[in-house]
Parts: structure tokens; sequence; C-alpha cells
């Protein structure tokens, strides 16, 4: 009876890693509360990025993710640009998502998005800016998405998120009891399947199954993050509005970069005490004024990354020999005005066995995620004798990016395979 009911609780926290039919029944058969229904596509709103209104917040205001993420690949079968009734298809499918679930956490959240290899398909040039993607480190080698979109799913519940997986893909007849009359798989197959989690208690709960992190359970049972912390303060995330797009066809949408990053957390666990960590991630400063307790819950809705603590950075590292991945991030993550340019979303992963994470970020330009990937590499520091390349510059010694794509995430009412015009 014991083993029993170990094994379906393990059968429940790796569903949605492991997805398919076995999976989903898994989780009906622990569902006790219906999933809410959803509304027509055109009373939702038009950023397909609009899920802060609709997600919990902590106790300090902290917009918090669902739990379960999917992220799907989708490729289109053959050359050149799509037909109307390829057209007609994804919206058809998209819509009876919309109508199955409720635009929230407790239901299903959602966006699909295009890589330039997909606007590639049409003669007309894309009427936005989205480059390839790219090298973004002297020291990684990434591969890149090159299949034509992504669809990101999210939501507290394992059962919808599989439920509308497998009726996207056609494995199902049914979304909530609604039935389904196209799928996304009548013009796209999926060529790559990730997956994450996010909450207290989930790094924890899943460490001592993947490569990765060391053994004897070093993440904190509290951490929503393997490497121990929170992250996505509300004063340290853009808003929806500042990354919408302004102008042209695709206002209202915005763009995404997706990093898929493998943690070896080893060092960080084994060489490094708490408060080292914690100059790590945040700053010297941090840690010298006692500014984090735990996992982080003590700093509120700002992660104390203020003017000081970016400005002070070369003499931080002179005096502490290391620097923060917060505050190098920071040094290229603001406005004229001093607001924040990225919204994060990472989620961490299991996929593969090992310890990672998937990580979008949204922002007006991608430009914007360059450049703030470019600040936290921190090589402009190197020339301070402790400050290494990859060694007490920032979490770089413990993150290796192995793929990065580039997406551009058009307004709901042009989510159906695009024109670069949006016409
Ligand atoms: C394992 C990987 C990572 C972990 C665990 C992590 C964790 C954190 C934490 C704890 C913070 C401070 C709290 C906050 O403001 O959210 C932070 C800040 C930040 N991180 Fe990361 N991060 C990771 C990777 C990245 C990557 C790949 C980027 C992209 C270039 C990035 C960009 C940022 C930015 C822009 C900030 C906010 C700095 C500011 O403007 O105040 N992070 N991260």
């Amino acid at each position: 009876m014991f083993d029993r009911d170990l094994s379906r609780r393990d059968a429940l926290k790796l569903a949605v890693a492991t997805g398919g039919a076995t999976a989903l029944s898994a989780c009906l058969s622990e569902a006790e509360e219906p999933v809410p229904r959803g509304s027509p596509s055109a009373e939702l709103p038009e950023g397909q990025h609009r899920w802060n209104d609709f997600l919990n917040t902590d106790d300090a205001g902290n917009h918090e993710l669902p739990p379960h993420h999917v992220f799907l690949s989708l490729a289109l079968d053959g050359d050149g640009p799509p037909t109307e009734d390829d057209r007609a298809a994804v919206e058809s499918a998209m819509g009876t998502l919309d109508r199955a679930y409720q635009w929230s956490h407790a239901g299903l959240l959602s966006s699909l998005a295009y890589t330039p290899a997909y606007f590639g398909r049409f003669d007309a040039d894309l009427a936005y800016p989205l480059p390839d993607p790219r090298r973004l480190s002297s020291f990684e080698t990434p591969e890149f998405d090159t299949q034509d979109a992504l669809l990101h799913l999210a939501s507290d519940r394992p059962d919808a998120l599989l439920e509308a997986e497998q009726a996207l893909l056609g494995e199902r007849e049914e979304m909530n009891g609604l039935e389904v009359e196209t799928s996304l798989s009548a013009v796209f197959s999926v060529t790559l399947r990730r997956t994450g989690f996010i909450g207290a208690g989930m790094p924890a709960e899943r460490q001592g199954e993947v490569k990765g992190i060391p053994s004897g359970g070093p993440v904190p049972e509290e951490s929503p993050l393997f490497m121990g912390f929170k992250a996505g303060f509300r004063g340290n995330q853009a808003t929806e509005s500042a990354v919408n797009i302004q102008e042209g066809p695709f206002a209202g949408g915005t763009t995404k970069h997706l990093a898929t990053i493998r943690q070896r957390l080893d060092d960080w666990y084994g060489e490094q005490d708490f408060e080292e960590r914690v100059m790590e991630m945040f700053s010297p400063l941090h840690a010298e004024r006692g500014l984090v307790e735990g996992v982080g819950n003590d700093l509120g809705d700002f992660s104390g990354v203020d003017e000081e603590v970016v400005e002070t950075i070369r003499e931080q590292a002179r005096n502490f020999g290391r620097v923060g991945h917060a505050q190098k991030a920071a040094r290229a993550n603001r406005d004229a005005d001093g607001e924040p340019l990225l919204l994060r979303r990472h989620v961490e992963s299991t996929d593969d066995g090992e310890a990672s994470l998937h990580f979008p970020s949204l922002q007006r330009n991608i430009e914007s995620f360059e450049a703030v990937r470019e600040a936290m590499n921190g090589a402009d520091l190197t020339d301070i004798p402790t400050i290494r390349q990859r060694v007490n510059n920032g979490i770089l010694e413990y993150i290796f990016v192995t793929r990065r794509g580039n997406y551009l995430v058009p307004p709901r009412s042009l989510r159906a395979l695009p024109t670069p015009t949006g016409t």
C-alpha cells in the first residue's frame, strides 16, 4: 500500500515531464475540482504575454508563475509559406483552447510565437526586427531553434496542461469537455518537447533524481529554484506594457528569447557557503549588509539591486574578489527612466535527467536581451585580478547554455501563422 502510494506520487510529480496518455490518466484520476472553462478569443487580452493579471501573487505582490510548463517546438510540413487552410486550422485549434480553459493560472495560459526561420518562408520582409539567434558569449556553443514556432503552455493543473497538449496534437478528441474540430497536428509536427516547473519545494523534491545537483540534498526545501534563491521580484521585472511592441502590424505583441541552460551545482553548494552564494547571485554588498535571508523572501518586491549596488560593482569586485549575477545583469536592464527592460519567466527543468532551466525572456527588442546577456558575461570586469571569465563572476561557473531561440510573439488576433506584414 505504502509503495503503491509512493509510486503514484512519483508518477504525478513526473507527469508533465513524462507526458503522454498514461501520465494524463494518472493526473485525471487525482483531479478533484473541475478546470474552469474559458472564453471566446475576442474577449481575451490581445497580448498573448498578458499573464500577470491572471497569476497568483505572493505576500509582497510578486507575480507567481503557474507551477507546470510545456514548451513545444513546432515545424510546418513542407517548404514555402503556409496556406489559408493551414492558417484556418491553427486559428480553430487555438480558438478551442481559449474557450476550453480559463485564461488564468487555474485554467491555462499560452503563447504561440514564431522564429525568423518561419518568416523566411515568405518573400516579404518581416515588419519588425527579429534577428536570428546567435552565440551570446565566447564560452558557449548552443544549438539554435530553427523550427517555425514555439507553443508555451502553463497551468497550476498538470491534468489541464497534458490534456490540452494531447488534444492540440490530435491525440485526444476533447479539451475540458469541448470537442476539438481541428488540431495543430493538421499543420505542425513537434520537433522538441521541453518541460518545466517552478514553485517553492519543487526543486528540493526533485533534487535526488537529476544530474547536476550534488548528493546530500543541498537545495533548500522552500526554494523555487535549484540554486536556492527566488527570482522575479516585481521591482526588477519589466511590466507587460514595457515589453509591448508599440507600432506597426504586431503592436500589442512582444519578442521572446528562449534559452535552455544546464546547471552543474557541485561547486555552488560544495565550495561556497551561503554568504558567498549571496555575493555571486546578488552582490557582495548584499552579503556584507545581510540583505538576503534564506531564499530571499525577506527582500519583498525588490531585489535590492539599486543604483549603488550597480554603480560600485568594480569597487566591490576589488574589495570582495567577486561580482554578483544580478548586479551585472542590471547594468543593461534599465531604460532611461531606470525601469527594467526584460520580463523574465524562467522555470526549472529535469528534462533528460539534468538539472536545467528554460529561460523565456520577453522584451520589446531582442537587442535588449542581447545587451543584458553581454552585461551578465562580465568580460569587462576580468581586468580585475580575481575576476575570471567564469570564476568569481556571478553564476557563470555553474550554468551552461545549450540552446537559444528568438521569437516574435504576435498579438492574439495574428497568432495563427502570421504573414511578415501582418496582412
Ligand atoms: C540558473 C540560471 C539563473 C538563475 C538561478 C538566476 C537567478 C536570478 C536571481 C536570484 C536574480 C535576482 C532576483 C531578481 O531580480 O529576479 C536574478 C536577476 C536577474 N537575472 Fe538571473 N538567473 C539565471 C540566469 C539568468 C540569465 C541567463 C539571464 C539573461 C541574460 C538573467 C538575467 C537576469 C536579470 C536581467 C536580472 C535582474 C537584474 C536587475 O535588473 O535587477 N538571469 N537572476
